[in-house]
């Protein structure tokens, strides 16, 4: 077994738990996850003196603001699962034995809150937790303006009311904010459930979102009274014509499937309708017995895995994906999935040749589910315990890693030239590919761009088409590219930081890193302690020591983007002309959308006048020539223009911290 090493696996158990809370992708898989905790507790008994602060053993982890605990007043059961149909007749039957009737709702994907209304204020909104204990979410909730949870009730209510619900974003929510989510320049939300955790476990958004919360249940209130207060009841979210209780549920598994069903949904509700029925079957600890609930079969699909593709994050982090038959699942075609990583391999059994079930996590990612088969001859896949260019790899924790950097130049040039970094139009993966491959490669590293010459990349392979004929980048692009790179030498100085692909540093570190150091020679002159001891927000050890050894290494990289021209001080123009730093948008063309309520608050008109003061053309529609989208609040339809455009788009938030 390889060696362990305790400080990058609470590396590794940090970052799993952060895109766990944030929404993202999941980074492992949760049993993974817990072997991984595991050893690092295991290491820590026998190692005390060794031992970091982090905080990967307390409930609430890494990262994520914890409002402290709450108590239900009356818990928050959870309920039967029924799996077959022939249950739901069975659970109909005790409840008209007990003379009630029984009304079939959504079962909604969000997230369980508990509403308490107190005279009639809404004071504190806590998550479902265990049942008994959940956690104060009040700050974080009431910043967010959601549609169904009202800030006060109507008159002739009881003292105190808790109103229990799903907190959730419908598929158009989910759109909207994720694409200003994306927009902000983070990665998008797995689903719905994902960005709705991930956005109420946030203090601060710095993009705008949009959720609701529908209401299942009450305690001190009916739930007409709640209806007329303004909240939307899951009950009344969906009716047919079906009467038949069996004939209800199905109906319901092929409507909610069709577009005019608003929110996700995994399953159905059975309820008995009558309050006294309700009261005269009771409860268990945990569950009433006078509802289930029946989940739908998630859709799935068979295919065969054609092939299994090692490939090298701009870490050297070593991912695994399946590429299988192209199979319809739930509308859509699907034929690749990540396969995780060496444990999750062993785990499913899967090998190139494997009959698998596929199918789409939370109705969108796809995965593979499990080996039905693996046909004679097919065995398990043997990852390669060396990388594509034959370094060993660190295998101490359950993801691999190359610790060469001939191994992730590719993804580390795709990722310089991308959105979040030098925003190099025009630019790809397959480029960047072709760039760093061959014999005598054009780019060994990201400075490399920057002394690229027109022949180069104008003949630039990039493999051969369907057809068999070879492709080759292009004069017309060449030249766009090329223009765009030499455009991309005044970016300000924290995207010149994140193209450098440090080790846990991206955007949001590019950007907090150039506001404090202001200068990269400021950077490099920093010792480990003085990234310590900063005060920047989430630099603890860890980052202070891959900081500090991150810009060491990239000296040589540093000092030939330097000698090719690029900016390495916050202001590019600000010491040769005074006039600059007051036109930080000087020859840019600049779309305003939305509504601005920052720095750059006025009516449109003025909002237009205070960008061109920057230096900006101000213009009100997007297109290939736009330099930059701002999206306020409510943004509409630019922003998925601007994207499919390629043209940057920021928040209002990023625009100030970018520019003003
Ligand atoms: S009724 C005593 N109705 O499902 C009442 N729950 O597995 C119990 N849920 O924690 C809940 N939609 O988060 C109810 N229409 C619905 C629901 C619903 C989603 C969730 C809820 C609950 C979980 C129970």
């Amino acid at each position: 077994m390889a060696d362990f090493s305790y400080t990058d696996a609470i590396d590794q158990a940090k970052t799993a738990a952060l895109a766990y809370y944030d929404g993202s992708d999941e980074v492992m898989t949760d049993a993974d996850y817990d072997t991984l905790l595991d050893r690092i507790r295991e290491y820590e008994t026998a190692n005390p003196d060794e031992v970091i602060e982090h905080d990967l053993f307390t409930a609430v982890a890494a990262g994520v603001s914890a409002g402290g605990n709450v108590t239900h007043d009356v818990p928050m059961l959870s309920l039967d699962k029924v799996t077959d149909l022939a249950d739901i007749e069975t659970f109909a039957d005790r409840i008209a034995a007990a003379g009630g009737t029984i009304s079939v709702e959504p079962k909604l994907d969000g997230m369980a809150f508990n509403a308490r209304y107190e005279n009639g204020t809404l004071v504190q909104v806590s998550t479902r937790g265990d049942g008994t204990t959940g956690e104060d979410l009040t700050s974080n909730v009431l910043k967010l303006d959601i549609a169904g949870l009202p800030k006060r009730l109507g008159k002739g209510l009881a003292d105190t009311v808790n109103v229990r619900g799903e907190l959730l974003m419908s598929f158009s929510d989910f759109e909207f904010s994720n694409a200003n989510r994306i927009a902000s320049g983070r990665p998008a939300f797995a689903n719905p459930r994902n960005a709705t955790a991930g956005t109420v476990r946030k203090a601060e958004l710095p993009y705008d979102v949009k959720v609701s919360f529908v209401a299942y249940d009450a305690v001190g209130a009916e739930p007409w009274e709640l209806e007329l207060d303004g909240f939307v009841l899951s009950s009344a979210l969906y009716s047919t014509t079906e009467t038949d209780i069996v004939a209800k549920v199905l109906a319901f598994g092929q409507d909610r499937k069709a577009a005019e069903f608003p929110y996700p949904t995994d399953g159905v509700v059975l309820k008995a309708v009558e309050r006294n029925v309700r009261d005269s079957l009771g409860a268990t600890s945990s569950t009433p017995r006078w509802a289930v609930a029946y989940k739908y079969e998630a859709e799935t699909g068979i295919s065969v895995i054609r092939d299994i593709v090692e490939g090298v994050g701009r870490t050297g982090n070593i991912s695994y994906t399946a590429h299988y038959d192209p199979v319809l699942v739930d509308g859509s075609t699907i034929s690749r999935a990540t396969l995780h990583n060496p444990s999750k391999i062993a785990e499913l059994g899967v090998g190139i040749g494997s009959i698998v079930e596929v199918y789409k996590a939370n109705d969108i990612i796809p995965r593979v589910g499990r080996v039905i088969e693996n046909p004679e001859g097919v065995t398990v896949y043997v990852p390669s315990d060396v990388s594509p260019s034959g370094a060993p790899l660190d295998q101490s924790a359950a993801i691999w890693r190359s610790l060469d950097p001939n191994d992730s130049i590719g993804a580390l040039v795709a990722y310089a030239g991308s959105r979040d970094a030098l925003d190099i139009d025009g630019f790809s993966t397959a480029i960047a590919d072709a760039l760093v491959s061959g014999e005598h490669p054009l780019v060994n590293d990201i400075a490399d761009l920057f002394t690229l010459q027109f022949q180069q990349l104008a003949n630039l392979s990039l493999g051969v088409t369907e057809k068999g004929t070879k492709r080759f980048l292009g004069a017309k692009t060449a030249e766009k590219i090329l223009a765009n790179i030499d455009a991309a030498k005044q970016q300000p100085l924290n995207r010149v930081i994140t193209a450098l692909g440090i080790r846990k540093s991206g955007r949001t570190f590019g950007r907090r890193l150039a506001n404090h150091f202001h200068t990269m020679d400021a950077l490099l002159a920093a010792t480990e302690d003085d990234f310590l001891t900063s005060g920047i927000e989430g630099v603890g050890p860890e980052r202070a020591a891959l900081f500090h050894d991150g810009f060491q290494r990239n000296r040589p990289v540093i000092d030939k983007l330097r000698a090719a021209g690029v900016n390495m001080g916050e202001e590019p123009a600000a010491a040769e002309d005074g006039d600059a730093a007051a036109r930080p948008l000087e020859g840019m063309k600049v779309v305003v959308t939305g509504s601005m309520s920052g720095a750059l608050a006025g009516t449109r008109t003025e909002v237009q006048e205070h960008i061109e003061r920057l230096g900006a053309t101000a213009s009100g529609s997007v297109s290939k020539n736009t330099s930059l989208l701002i999206a306020g609040a409510n943004a509409g339809s630019k922003v998925a223009k601007a994207e499919s455009l390629g043209v940057r788009v920021l928040t209002e938030a990023e625009f100030e911290a970018t520019y003003l």
